[in-house]
């Protein structure tokens, strides 16, 4: 069915706060799920709110953080998060980070102990609707082979990028460094479909066409993508003094302990360089390019990166956003959670 994004935004607010985030930050994290679900990105949207409130009413996300600010340098700064909203904590501080680019040209802002904070780009375009570039890496559970081994180490551990243009398009990248995303065997799971074989693998390490039989998902272009995410690991971790790789906390299970995950955002302001009137333009005209470029055989035309989002925006705007019907009648109902992310569900990854 499709929901206004206002009703959509309200409904999962509304849900959060009875679950029993605190208002602000239960209207934050809703910005964030709408943000994404109105690209289409519904990976990252209201599908997860009964997760979210499940966590957060069995005491697994701390619902009045004590948020600090600590600036560690001219250009640097940790956010701490204290257990509290991911998507509110990296936020705020991609806000301080902004705040530090505009005046010294970069800024470096590490995000600590927090919960999940979904699609990251969001926290991209904010930099990106201030004349800026954003680039953001964040942790996540552990779920994902190393190349070559058999058991997991590094989560999915998402990297995003976004560049301002001259008409408030944005040349972006919001990517996870797996081939496809723990959701999609899930999907197969309830369908009774086989996968490709280049998803994941069973418990030998070995791939696997059956979803479950899935024990680990493969890394983006095996040792590259093994590799970015263990640059994620590095920059959103290890740097902040946080459990790194396998140690990271898993989110379906301990709902009762607040997450300490990590995030590192990295803001460039284009007027140190070459001057943002040319940098947008120079982004517009790259833009332009690729949507000029001849398609190859079975595509209508070339996208510029992000573009595909931009596409679902601009339906969604006129027809409402697509929402799965089971969803907005959980999100409708008095129910806070049915216990469904209990780890002992075999489809409770
Ligand atoms: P995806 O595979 O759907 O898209 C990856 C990238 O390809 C995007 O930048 C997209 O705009 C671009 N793209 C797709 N089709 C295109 C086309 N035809 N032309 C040009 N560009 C195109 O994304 P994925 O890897 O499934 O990630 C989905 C979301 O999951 C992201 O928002 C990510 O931040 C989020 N995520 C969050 C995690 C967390 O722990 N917070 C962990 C992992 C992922």
């Amino acid at each position: 069915m499709r929901v206004s994004k206002e009703d959509l935004k309200s409904l999962i607010k509304n849900k959060l706060h009875k679950a029993g985030l605190n208002e602000e930050h239960a209207s934050t994290a809703a910005d964030v799920l709408v943000f994404a679900d109105e690209r289409g990105i519904h990976s990252h949207g209201a599908m997860r709110v009964e997760y979210y409130a499940e966590r957060i009413a069995k005491g697994g996300m701390n619902t009045n953080p004590d948020f600090k600010f600590e600036k560690t340098g001219p250009a640097t700064g940790v956010f701490h998060g204290d257990g509290g909203n991911g998507h509110t904590a990296a936020k705020l501080a991609m806000d301080e980070a902004i705040k530090m680019a505009k005046e010294s040209g970069v800024a470096i802002v590490g995000v600590r102990d927090i919960s999940h904070s979904g699609a990251i780009s969001y926290f991209t375009n904010q930099a990106a609707e201030s004349n800026l570039i954003g680039f953001s890496v964040c942790q996540s559970d552990p779920m994902v082979v190393p190349f070559g081994g058999a058991e997991p180490y590094y989560g999915t551990n998402p990297i995003a990028f976004a560049a301002p243009s001259t008409d408030n398009r944005k040349m972006t990248l919001d990517m996870a460094t797996t081939v496809q995303a723990w959701g999609k065997i899930l999907h197969a799971r309830s369908k009774n479909q086989t996968i490709p074989d280049t998803w994941a693998v069973d418990g030998n390490g070995e791939p696997t066409t059956d979803p479950y039989k899935v024990n680990a998902l493969l890394p983006i272009s095996g040792p590259k993508g093994y590799g970015l995410a263990m640059m994620v690991d590095v920059l959103s971790g290890v740097l902040l003094g946080l459990p790194f790789g396998n140690k990271v906390s898993s989110m379906y299970e301990n709902l009762s302990e607040y997450r300490k995950l990590g995030q590192l955002h990295i803001v460039i302001n284009p007027e140190f360089f070459m001057g943002i009137t040319g940098f947008q333009k120079d982004i517009s005209q790259s833009m332009d390019d690729l949507n000029g470029i001849k398609p190859a055989p079975g595509f209508d035309k070339v996208l510029y990166p992000g573009q595909n989002n931009d596409v679902v925006i601009a339906d969604y705007k006129e027809n409402g956003i697509e929402i799965v019907d089971d969803i907005y009648d959980y999100l409708k109902s008095d129910v806070i959670h049915n216990n469904q992310y209990d780890h002992k569900n075999p489809f409770a990854e």
